[in-house]
């Protein structure tokens, strides 16, 4: 059997800053605090608690008056700093600078649309942080939209400034807009519609879209490792699903069943920009010993 990790794989720089930073605080201080999890990868996050990181929830942060809190690279919501400085809770901003971009351009957009009409829409999942830290920047009046299908739900009478979430698959948020400016042609009678389409997807995720596919492609099996919760980890999982139908989503190495291999079959081993290069090399080893 032939084993080879994705060389592409792995923390993308939002993530790498994110820890380094946690990892550098602990050194000097803990516990430190985080509010949500720092990574969505329990391995990881596991790693970094027997370090001393803490996670907390949203509800428990006015309970950490002079405690120094970390901000993760998804970023949040003004309300979350407001509510830290009101409590006087130390904030360590490790928001990626991609998000703070966006949040900045959403910001931005909303202020316009104080003198002039429109709505502001977010292609992302609803609920995920990053979009939790987004919609904050409109008030919470953004409409989050998580499909096409659900575009053809917005009401398309007023101009449209439509963004999307760092880590969405990229053909889908195209797909999103064309079904939005189709909608709007019909609605309004009109061949050229209000309709503003922001590019705010990551290149971190885009660009290894391709890379991947051919990756995937060039392997008998797909062993994709990624924690669960990542959106760009279920995005990146079924580009190689659609390449090999032998692509299989673990989340850890005892997800992992011998009957999927052959011995003469070449595995490759990918993840999603929250799984670490050390989880890779694990489940690497673990077929070797298989
Ligand atoms: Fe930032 Fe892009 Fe990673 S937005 S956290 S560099 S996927």
């Amino acid at each position: 059997m032939q084993i080879e990790i994705d060389a592409n794989s792995g923390f993308c720089f939002g993530v790498i800053n994110a820890i380094a930073l946690a990892e550098e605080e602990l050194q000097h201080h803990q516990p430190l605090y985080c509010l949500g999890e720092i990574v969505h990868n329990n391995a990881e996050l596991k790693r970094l608690e027997a370090k001393g990181l803490i996670t907390i929830h949203h509800d428990e942060l006015e309970k950490f008056t002079g405690q120094k809190v970390m901000i993760r690279a998804h970023g949040e919501p003004p309300e979350t700093f407001r509510k830290a400085y009101e409590h006087h809770v130390r904030i360590i901003d490790a928001t990626c600078p991609v998000v703070l971009r966006l949040q900045q351009k959403i910001k931005k957009c909303y202020a316009t649309l104080s003198c002039q009409p429109g709505i502001i829409v977010i292609y992302g999942k609803k609920g995920h942080p990053e979009v939790n830290g987004l919609v904050g920047q409109t008030g919470g009046t953004a409409i989050v939209i998580g499909s096409a299908e659900e575009a053809n739900d917005i009401d398309v009478s007023l101009p449209i400034h439509l963004f999307s979430q760092t880590t969405m698959d990229k053909e889908k948020y195209i797909e999103v807009a064309r079904v939005l400016r189709k909608k709007m042609q019909q609605t309004l009678q009109q061949e050229k519609v209000p309709l503003t389409v922001y590019q705010t997807i990551c290149g971190a995720v885009a660009n290894r879209v391709p890379e991947l596919r051919t990756f995937a492609h060039r392997h008998d099996v797909i062993l994709f490792v990624s924690g669960k919760e990542s959106s760009n980890g279920k995005v990146l999982y079924e580009v190689c699903k659609s390449e090999n139908p032998r692509t299989y989503f673990i989340s850890d190495i005892s997800e992992i069943q011998p009957a999927w291999f052959t011995p003469a079959d070449h595995v490759g081993i990918c993840g999603a920009t929250s799984t670490p290069r050390w989880q890779m090399e694990q489940v690497a080893e673990w077929l070797h010993n298989l």
